[in-house]
């Protein structure tokens, strides 16, 4: 509200149910903004904040309590609900909102609204707009509709230390499933046996999955977003496990590659290694200060240098950089940043220079190497090979956290681990 200042007023609407097939809904997930900004997780719900009201005010319009309905589908806060326990100032039936909202609006210069987000609530706030400015001579109407992504999505990207806590439970729980994986893989086994780990941790910590599992082996982890994960697990090849889950809507994101016999093979070792100097060099990248892409520099570096060292690339390192060689083994950027979305609200940029690092960002940080089949130049023993090293990063004020730390991540540590488990 101090953002928006006097003569603002910021409308949020919470997400709606959808529909999976017939009659059955999708898991309900609230729209990120709405919960940040409210902690309110029931749909058909609208969030009004208004600077100029009192010390600033913040009302809400929620479904009413209901005995018949919360027999059906659940309980409900209900208006009173909304203001005992969600700190609202006010809150009203929704049913009301066509009487109540227009007459806030009207009081408004301006009004922050996230258009495109939720279509069936921005036909609404477009008529109530349209309306109030039909009827000007008589009454008064706002002046400028207002992103107020900016506002939230900037506020989002530095997170809170009660943020930093949810989050680094978040990673603890994803971790845990990692390594739950890592103890049971066996050659023969389906990917979606892995994969089925990682539900059984999640829902025991009262978790959900951020994103499909990708579960991902041999050539498969090749395919960036693979998730049929309906593979066998082949002696000799690795799999490469990119799951994380969302615990009190925050998310993790963690990927690990590991053989699925518990031993590398010294090509898949070799590549490995490099992936893994990639990840750790962009770690150390992340310090205050630091720019946006320093990680993701300090990554294609070391991975332009790995694949010159084993052959598959061929020349000078400064001109294998600067011709880009390495895009067809590393397509994809080194992070983003994490949060209540598992790719992060925040700009990258800022007047078109990568933005400075600073205390408060959460970012991952996944260098990989992916040798599909068809490059030409290469020894055929390379092919196949597709490995990721995904940690997520906390950039704290003493420097990088790594929430993802208590997972084996080199070569040694995950033989080690593998080798112990068996
Ligand atoms: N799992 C999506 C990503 O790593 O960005
Ligand atoms: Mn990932
Ligand atoms: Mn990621």
């Amino acid at each position: 509200m101090e953002l928006m200042g006097f003569g603002g007023i910021a409308v949020i609407a919470a997400a709606p149910e959808r529909n999976r097939s017939r009659d059955v809904t999708h898991s309900y997930r609230q729209d990120s903004d709405f919960y940040y900004l409210t902690g309110f997780c029931e749909p058909e719900a609208v969030a009004v904040l208004i600077p100029g009201r009192r010390q600033g005010e913040f009302v809400m319009f929620c479904r009413e309590r209901n005995k018949e309905r919360e027999m059906w589908d659940g309980l409900r806060a209900g208006p009173e609900g909304a203001v005992s326990k969600y700190g609202a100032d006010d809150a009203f039936p929704l049913e009301d909102i066509e009487e109540i909202l227009p007459g806030l609006l009207e009081e408004s210069e301006r009004v922050y609204y996230s258009m495109g987000v939720i279509a069936e609530f921005d036909q609404r706030l477009l008529g109530w707009m349209n309306r109030l400015h039909s009827r000007r001579q008589s009454g008064h109407a706002p002046d400028e509709l207002i992103t107020l992504d900016h506002l939230v999505h900037e506020m989002r990207l530095f997170k809170s230390a009660r943020e930093i806590r949810v989050m680094k439970r978040s990673a603890r729980i994803a971790e845990a499933a990692h390594s739950r994986a890592m103890r049971l893989c066996k050659p023969g086994m389906k990917e979606h046996e892995l994969a089925a780990e990682f539900y059984h941790e999640f829902a025991c910590h009262g978790a959900e999955c951020s994103y499909q599992p990708i579960v991902a082996s041999g050539s498969n982890a090749c395919i960036l977003h693979y998730t049929e994960n309906n593979a066998v697990l082949e002696d000799g090849d690795l799999v490469l496990i990119d799951a994380g889950c969302e615990y009190e809507l925050y998310a993790s994101d963690i990927t690990r590659t590991f053989p699925v016999n518990g031993k590398f093979s010294a090509n898949q070792k070799a590549l490995y290694e490099i992936v893994y100097a990639a990840n750790r060099a962009a770690i150390a990248q992340i310090q205050q200060g630091n720019h946006w892409n320093d990680p993701h520099d300090a990554a294609v570096r070391e991975i332009t240098r790995g694949l010159r060292d084993v052959g598959i690339l061929k020349g000078r390192l400064s001109t294998l950089l600067k011709s880009k060689a390495y895009l067809p083994y590393f397509m994809h950027k080194t992070g983003h940043w994490l949060g209540i979305d598992v790719h992060d609200v925040g700009d990258y940029k800022i007047a078109d220079n990568p933005r400075l690092l600073e205390p408060g960002m959460v970012m991952t940080v996944e260098p990989g190497i992916y040798v599909s089949s068809g490059i030409k130049g290469i020894s055929k023993s390379w092919e196949g090979i597709g490995i990721r090293l995904e940690d997520d990063v906390f950039l704290s004020r003493n420097g990088a956290e790594v929430l993802s730390d208590h997972l084996p991540s080199s070569a040694e540590e995950i033989e080690a681990f593998m080798g112990s488990q068996s």
